[in-house]
């Protein structure tokens, strides 16, 4: 066995993690939600929405039987929704191609929608004692500074010899072990700025640390501008109740709630109340606007200045499909993006103190 793999098994059973919650068990369901939920979102941030989401959906057929929307609500606010809709999706194809059972075979877990390569890997190294590799971000950092690759490790030719690389450091056995020691030392040693590279098992053989690479590696992604879009979010009133529109199932945020939408930051109070006649039918009353709101994708960053409206009356227009009117508290229980629950809480707190004021 490479010394590499050797010293990582020896340094997980010390140092490592051994009561994240999705540990300890080899239930390929239990390990599956746990992976998908861990690919862009950090351990401390999952923990909470992770038992919320298994003691709701138990195992795969619960969760095959709940609707999309029941989903999207789990994983509301964890981000990156494309993940909860693959993972429902996958679940309906476990029912109904697999006889309810997680297949074991590594190329048929490929091929269910949201896991690639890495994904498929984790699970079968940690249900079902597989040896197979995991290059997920963690591993690829990790590698190219022990071994000192160059180049921005999602590059084809980069990634190429680093699942190479990845497949010769196997172990022949103690793979959990040794899977989660790549993902604990990436994560609590190996970090991307300052790694503790004192109390790493690999410093002996740590190339980036005996040529003082460390900072340098991995070699970062080649920067593109990132683009920039302004939207204006209507927030439309109806005492205490707030107009929702489902956004189409796919791009960004789809199948969640969100608010209707105005292109650019639309400074016009009186075009935009004219759109909401025509489009939706009812007069309405600007009230104010919000502070603006930030929020950045990976792909691009999406400026939203929110502007309230007090609507004086209801057509039946409004409650087309796809909209609905909810009241500002169950809106926030609903299954929205971060940004419309940030908006939504101000709001709250708003039209608490008008109440209090008596201007409500
Ligand atoms: N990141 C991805 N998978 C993980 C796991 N099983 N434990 C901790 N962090 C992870
Ligand atoms: Fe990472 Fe430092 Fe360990 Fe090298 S010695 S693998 S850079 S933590």
């Amino acid at each position: 066995m490479p010394d590499f793999s050797n010293q990582l098994i020896t340094w997980q059973k010390q140092f490592g993690r051994h009561d994240l919650p999705w540990q300890n068990t080899t239930d390929p369901y239990a390990i599956w939600v746990s992976e998908i939920m861990l690919q862009q979102t950090q351990v401390v941030a999952v923990i909470g929405y992770y038992g919320r989401f298994m003691q709701r959906f138990p195992d795969v057929a619960t969760l095959a039987d709940a609707t999309q929307e029941e989903v999207l609500q789990h994983w509301s606010g964890l981000g990156y929704y494309s993940r909860a809709r693959n993972l429902h999706k996958a679940a309906v194809t476990i029912m109904d191609a697999h006889g309810g059972q997680f297949p074991q075979d590594f190329d048929t877990i490929q091929t269910l929608s949201g896991i690639g390569r890495s994904t498929a890997a984790a699970i079968a190294s940690f249900a079902f004692n597989q040896i197979q590799t995991i290059l997920d971000g963690n591993v690829k950092r990790v590698l190219a500074r022990h071994f000192l690759i160059e180049g921005w490790p999602s590059t084809p030719s980069v990634e190429k010899r680093l699942w190479l690389l990845a497949e010769n450091l196997l172990p022949k056995q103690n793979m959990v072990t040794y899977t989660q020691g790549l993902m604990d030392l990436g994560a609590t040693l190996c970090t991307r700025s300052k790694p503790k590279c004192s109390a790493c098992p690999l410093v002996n053989s740590c190339e980036a640390y005996q040529q003082q690479r460390t900072q340098s590696l991995p070699t970062p992604k080649p920067r593109k501008r990132i683009p920039e879009k302004h939207i204006t979010m209507l927030i439309f009133l109806h005492g205490d109740k707030v107009l929702l529109e489902k956004r189409p199932p796919t791009g960004i945020w789809g199948g969640l709630w969100s608010f209707p939408e105005a292109e650019a930051d639309c400074n016009d109070v009186d075009a935009i109340e004219s759109l909401a006649k025509l489009r939706f039918g009812f007069s309405v009353q600007a009230n104010r606007r919000l502070p603006l709101l930030t929020h950045a994708f990976t792909h691009f960053k999406l400026h939203i200045q929110p502007q309230s409206f007090t609507v004086q009356l209801v057509a039946s227009k409004a409650c087309e499909s796809g909209q609905i009117w909810l009241k500002v508290e169950d809106a926030i229980a609903a299954a929205i993006p971060t940004p419309i629950r940030k908006i939504l809480q101000s709001l709250q707190n708003e039209l608490q103190l008008m109440r209090q004021d008596g201007s409500l």
